[in-house]
């Protein structure tokens, strides 16, 4: 299968950011900048309060929603705790597991993000599975160990059923929010290493279909070019993801290679 097979994802992380009312007016832009194409797949993803306001607004648009976690276990005594039905309820298609931000201050480790994948899996949620290196691990040469762990560790479990609902997306910690930025190179070495780990669990006909998204500081400048690789099928964006015009400006760059 080429690359073209699959169709770029160009998903929002709005993080801790909007309350609701900006939620729906920041989601409104979007609808209105990049919700009528369908070239390319679109998401945002709020925080837990605001998805309702912005589930409205993009609905019946080429624009999904997403969440930004969940919890593994369906309902129950979990107080703070969003379970994956919670989402369905309220038409969210997506769930970023397994962010360095919920690795690094909340303790959750590769169990954990298993737990939720297969959860957010058999609830008809599509996962974003969040993997990557700190800069201490790249400078002592530990990328590929840490996302062979990371990867396998997520996806325990998960089989070659899962391929087009799955999405992994690379996110080196140390470009994540700082401006620096993998360059195209190491970031396609990376994806092409996930991508024949996921070969080599589901097989190589099921890694075929699964995107790898790229996430770290990606913005309109330098798009193009990390979009462009082989293995690169879409963005997880923070910061450009708060303004309208530069994260469909991502989309739009998305859309000029799906052509
Ligand atoms: P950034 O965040 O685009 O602001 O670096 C990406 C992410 O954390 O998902």
């Amino acid at each position: 299968m080429s690359k073209s097979a699959r169709k770029y994802l160009i998903a929002g992380n709005w993080k801790m950011n909007l309350n609701s009312a900006e939620g729906a007016e920041l989601a409104k832009d979007v609808v209105a900048l990049v919700g009528a194409q369908t070239d390319v797949a679109v998401c945002v993803c709020p925080t837990f309060t605001v998805l309702e306001s912005v589930s409205k607004v993009v609905s019946g648009s080429n624009v999904q929603l997403g969440a930004q976690n969940m919890h593994f276990e369906a309902s129950g005594a979990y107080t703070g705790e969003i379970s994956a039905e919670m989402l369905r309820h309220l038409f969210a298609n997506f769930v970023i597991l397994g962010h360095s931000e919920r690795r690094e201050y909340f303790g959750e480790t590769d169990a954990i993000v298993n737990k939720k994948t297969l959860a957010a899996l058999a609830a008809n949620l599509k996962p974003i599975v969040c993997i990557g290196e700190t800069l201490e691990e790249r400078e002592a040469g530990k990328v590929n160990e840490v996302i062979k762990t990371q990867l396998e560790g997520a996806l325990v479990g998960v089989t070659a059923a899962a391929a087009d609902a799955l999405v992994v997306a690379y996110e080196p910690v140390w470009a994540i929010g700082t401006g620096k930025t993998a360059t195209p190179e190491m970031a396609e070495e990376v994806h092409a290493e996930i991508r024949s780990l996921l070969a080599a669990s589901i097989g190589a006909e099921a890694a075929d279909k699964v995107r790898i998204l790229y996430g770290g500081s990606m913005k309109p400048e330098n798009a193009d070019e990390l979009l462009a690789q082989e293995n690169i099928d879409g963005g997880l964006i923070g910061g450009a993801a708060l303004k309208a015009s530069s994260f469909a400006a991502l989309v739009e760059s998305a859309q000029k290679l799906s052509k």
